[in-house]
C-alpha cells in the first residue's frame, strides 16, 4: 500500500524535463523580488486560463481577467471571434473597464470618452480635431493579447511569440477530452482573498501526504494512501485517486460509512447490499453508472470504468488546479497579488454536467454548443476574506475551507527565523515538478 509516481514521457513538441534540483526555500514564496521574476519571466510568458467561454455568448459580451499588476479584456466581437486586448485606453492609460463581466456595443473609456470596437479598434475620440498632430487609428488601437480556446476555456498569452496553445495542453490534452468540460454548465463562482502566497496554495493541492491530518471525512469515501501521481511535461501534473471506497489504512467496516450511503443514493444503490463487501462497491457502481446513466440522463460513453468511479485532479502549469469527476468538475485558480507575495486571489468555478431532459433553465452550458434556455441565469461571483470561510459565512465545501484554514499560517511560518526551506517527501513528488519547472521558466538562476 503506497503512493506511486510516474513520469509520463513527453511528446516530441514539449522541451525536455529540467532536473529534480529546485530548492524550496522561504524566499521563493515571501520576496518580491522572487515575485518580480515570475512576472517578468513566468507569467509574462505562459498560457494562462483567463475564464469561461460561457461568459462570451453574444457579440459585445466581455469579461476582465485580473492577473498580478496587469488586466486583460476579453471580448466576443461582432465577427463571433474571441478577442483579447490589454485593458488600457490609449489616450492616457485609464482602465477601459473595472467591471468583471458584461455587455457592451463598444469599450467606451470612462475618462475622456475614447471608444474602441470590440475587435480592439479605436472608433471615435471626441474633439477628433483638436489633436493637430492626427490619430493614427492603428497605433492608438487597443494592444492584442494572444488567444485561443480549448474546451469551452478562454486562454491567453502575453508573449506575442508563444507557440500555440495546443503544444502547451498536447501532455495532458487526450486524457480530458471524454470529460467535455464545453458542455458543462457553470453551479458556482467564488473567489477568496488569501493571505498567502499563490505558490502556497498550488502546492497545498500537489500532495495528498496531508489528507490524513487535514480531512479525515476522507477515509471515509476515497483512498488517498493508492494515489498515482502523474508528472508531466511542461510542469503538469495529476493524480488519480479511487473513489467510492474507504481509507484501506483503517479496518475496513462492516457497514458502508455515511457518506458513501449518500452517494450511492441517487443511483438507486442499496447499502444493505454491501454489508460486509464494502470493498466490492467501487467495481459495483461502475456497473451500475453504465446500466442506468442514460436513464439519469448522463452520457458515461466516452469514460473508462475508473473514470466513472475515481476523482481525477489535473493541474496545469501554472496555477490550474481541476477536480474532475464525470458529473462535477472543479477548476481552481490562484492568481498572485498585483505587489503583496504574501496574498493571493483563489478561484474556484463549479462545473456541472449537463443532465438531458432536466427540467427548468438554470443550466448554462460551458460552451458554445447549446445555447440556454432564456430564463438562465448565470451565478454572480461570490467574493470573500479568509476570515469569512473561517467564521463559517462562506465556504468552498468543506474540503477546501479546511485547506483555506491553514494556508495563512503555512505563509506566516515561511517568514520565520525558525524556517529555512520545505523538506519534501517521496508522495510530494508533484510538488517538486511544479517547482522544476517553474525554476526552468525562470531560467534557472
Ligand atoms: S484615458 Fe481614456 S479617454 Fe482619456
Ligand atoms: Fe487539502
Amino acid at each position: 500500500m503506497a503512493q506511486t509516481t510516474t513520469y509520463v514521457e513527453a511528446p516530441d513538441t514539449v522541451a525536455a524535463r529540467p532536473p529534480a534540483s529546485a530548492r524550496l526555500d522561504a524566499a521563493r514564496y515571501t520576496s518580491s523580488e522572487f515575485m518580480r521574476l515570475e512576472w517578468e519571466r513566468m507569467w509574462t510568458r505562459t498560457w494562462l486560463l483567463a475564464g469561461l467561454e460561457l461568459d462570451l455568448r453574444e457579440p459585445g459580451d466581455f469579461f476582465v481577467f485580473n492577473i498580478g499588476p496587469e488586466s486583460i479584456l476579453i471580448t466576443r466581437t461582432r465577427a463571433g471571434e474571441v478577442a483579447a486586448h490589454y485593458n488600457v485606453c490609449q489616450h492616457r492609460g485609464n482602465r477601459l473597464t473595472t467591471e468583471a463581466r458584461g455587455c457592451v456595443k463598444a469599450v467606451t473609456c470612462p475618462y475622456h470618452g475614447w471608444s474602441y470596437d470590440l475587435d480592439g479598434r479605436l472608433r471615435a475620440v471626441p474633439d477628433a480635431d483638436r489633436f493637430s498632430q492626427g490619430i493614427d487609428r492603428d497605433a492608438l488601437s487597443l494592444k492584442a493579447v494572444k488567444v485561443e480556446l480549448w474546451a469551452g476555456l478562454v486562454w491567453v498569452n502575453m508573449d506575442p511569440e508563444a507557440s500555440p496553445l495546443a503544444d502547451f495542453l498536447e501532455p495532458v490534452r487526450d486524457r480530458l477530452l471524454p470529460y467535455h468540460f464545453e458542455r458543462m454548465w457553470l453551479a458556482k463562482d467564488q473567489t477568496v482573498r488569501l493571505d498567502a502566497n499563490w505558490k502556497t496554495a498550488v502546492d497545498n493541492f500537489n500532495e495528498q501526504y496531508h489528507v490524513d491530518f487535514l480531512h479525515p471525512q476522507h477515509a471515509s469515501f476515497v483512498d488517498c494512501c493508492n494515489a498515482a501521481n502523474l508528472l508531466f511535461a511542461g510542469g503538469h501534473r495529476g493524480v488519480e485517486v479511487e473513489g467510492y471506497v474507504v481509507n484501506p489504512r483503517y479496518p475496513i467496516p462492516d457497514e458502508l460509512p455515511p457518506l458513501l450511503r449518500g452517494s450511492i443514493a441517487p443511483l438507486g444503490m442499496d447499502p444493505a447490499d454491501f454489508r460486509g463487501r464494502v470493498t466490492d462497491l467501487r467495481r459495483a457502481v461502475q456497473k451500475r453508472k453504465r446500466e442506468i446513466g442514460a436513464r439519469l440522463g448522463y452520457d458515461y460513453s466516452g469514460f473508462t470504468d475508473d473514470q466513472l468511479s475515481d476523482v481525477w485532479q489535473y493541474d496545469l502549469f501554472p496555477n490550474v488546479i481541476m477536480t474532475i469527476q464525470p458529473e462535477e468538475l472543479w477548476i481552481m485558480r490562484p492568481r498572485p497579488h498585483p505587489t503583496d507575495p504574501d496574498r493571493c486571489f483563489f478561484d474556484k468555478w463549479t462545473l456541472r454536467a449537463p443532465v438531458h431532459g432536466q427540467a427548468g433553465g438554470t443550466d448554462i452550458a460551458l460552451g458554445t454548443g447549446d445555447k440556454p434556455a432564456a430564463t438562465s441565469v448565470r451565478p454572480t461571483r461570490e467574493e470573500f476574506d479568509q476570515d469569512d470561510v473561517i467564521a463559517g459565512k462562506y465556504s468552498m465545501t468543506i474540503t477546501i475551507d479546511q485547506d483555506i484554514h491553514y494556508l495563512r499560517q503555512m505563509q506566516a511560518g515561511m517568514h520565520s527565523r525558525g524556517f529555512t526551506r520545505a523538506f519534501l517527501n517521496d508522495d510530494e513528488s508533484r510538488v517538486q515538478h511544479f517547482h522544476d519547472w517553474l525554476d526552468a521558466a525562470l531560467g534557472g538562476d
